[in-house]
């Protein structure tokens, strides 16, 4: 019997993974979620269409040699098929011009054992973006016999699902920070909604950023979706747009996780890791002052490293400083050019999203803790 899927966590040996493709990529339109992922001062503002052919060439040389690299190290790589994102999305309850991208499966699959999920993302753009990996699920379907392939609820994504005008270009940043901090973002509670790369996977517990991509009733969801899992809320008050889990909050190895100086996590939410004799030590700064021209993510992705086993991370070839403090952590690191693809969708992890690691569903938090600023 052919064992495929089998991943609990960021950290256990990486034996199968899915690579993103830069290919048809577009900058789409903005829509009730996407204005507040594009900073007010960034060129981005007001722009869509396909990306230039020459910056999706050099996307996709860097990604196929992401690729490479793992295989180099043993890892058998997939790639999902992409579609023509040029297209409009159209549903019963709303229409947008175009989609966007398969650069970053992170965001749009979530395994968790034996199983895969298509997630519910709150980007009307993305609705479809789950069919470039649905050639790969039927494979897998097909080859391992304890596969599941899983849809989450769809989202209808109505105007019930955004709060109107909460974008305002008069707001300042410290206003900006005040609502974060607040938990006050963009999607309503409408309906379940969140992105694969908010859910943060240790074994047994599932830490989930709430933010502008993921709500509450996503974590509800989740509660009652995985009944043997514990499901923990995080947020970061110090991001001024709290997308995705993965430039803020990366475990490299059982006990130890690097947080963004910048975006640190509260102290109540601490309690549970300091319980279970976790480090959480601050990530070295990035070693950029601006991220590339049009990227939707911030200088952060430096830390969006691939762990391949617990001694073993892949990091971003510029990035000296991260690769400096993983190097005193005790990591061995590979360096791999990175920075053409981050305006497609982030950077290593998030270009990527697990098929397999070696090991299991470990309970790394024994010692469970009430965090009353959750409840
Ligand atoms: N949310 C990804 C970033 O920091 O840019």
């Amino acid at each position: 019997m052919t064992k495929i899927v089998n991943s609990w966590n960021d950290f256990d040996p990486l034996k199968r993974v899915i690579v993103g493709r830069a290919d048809f990529s577009v900058i789409p339109p903005e829509e009730p979620a996407t204005s507040e992922k594009v900073p007010i001062d960034s060129e981005m503002r007001g722009m869509w269409g396909p990306r230039p052919t020459e910056t999706v060439e050099k996307a996709n040389a860097q990604l196929d040699y992401l690729a490479k690299v793992c295989e180099d190290h043993g890892v058998i790589v997939d790639r999902p098929t992409p579609l023509q994102w040029n297209q409009p999305v159209i549903t019963p309850d709303f229409r947008t011009d175009s989609m966007m991208t398969c650069m970053p499966p992170r965001d749009i699959l979530l395994t968790i054992g034996n199983e895969i999920m298509a997630s519910a993302n709150s980007f009307r753009c993305r609705y479809f973006e789950y069919l470039a990996y649905w050639p790969l699920m039927k494979k897998y379907f097909d080859e391992d016999p304890e596969f599941k392939w899983t849809q989450a609820p769809r989202p209808r994504l109505t105007n019930a699902s955004y709060k109107h005008n909460y974008y305002d270009e008069k707001i300042s940043l410290e206003e900006r920070l005040e609502r974060t901090a607040a938990k006050d973002f963009v999607t309503t509670e409408a309906e379940p909604m969140w992105d694969a790369a908010d859910v943060l996977r240790l074994g047994k517990d599932l830490f989930i950023q709430h933010g502008l991509t993921t709500n509450r009733t996503a974590m509800e969801w989740f509660k009652r979706y995985y009944p043997d899992l514990r499901v923990h809320a995080v947020n970061f008050p110090g991001d001024p747009y709290p997308i995705h889990i993965d430039a803020t909050f990366v475990p490299l190895r059982p006990g130890l996780i690097i947080n963004n100086p910048h975006r640190h996590l509260p102290e109540e939410q601490r309690k549970i890791f300091e319980a279970n004799d976790w480090q959480i030590v601050d990530a070295a700064m990035p070693a950029h002052e601006t991220p590339p021209p049009l990227c939707y993510s911030s200088v952060w992705l430096s830390m969006n490293c691939l762990v391949l086993d617990h001694k073993t991370v892949i990091c971003e070839a510029s990035e000296v400083h991260q690769m400096e403090q993983m190097d005193k952590l005790g990591m061995n690191v590979i360096p791999v050019p990175f920075r053409d693809a981050y305006p497609f969708g982030g950077a290593l992890h998030c270009a990527t999203a697990d098929v397999y690691r070696e090991g299991g569903c470990e309970d790394y938090f024994p010692n469970q803790v009430e965090d009353p600023t959750l409840v």
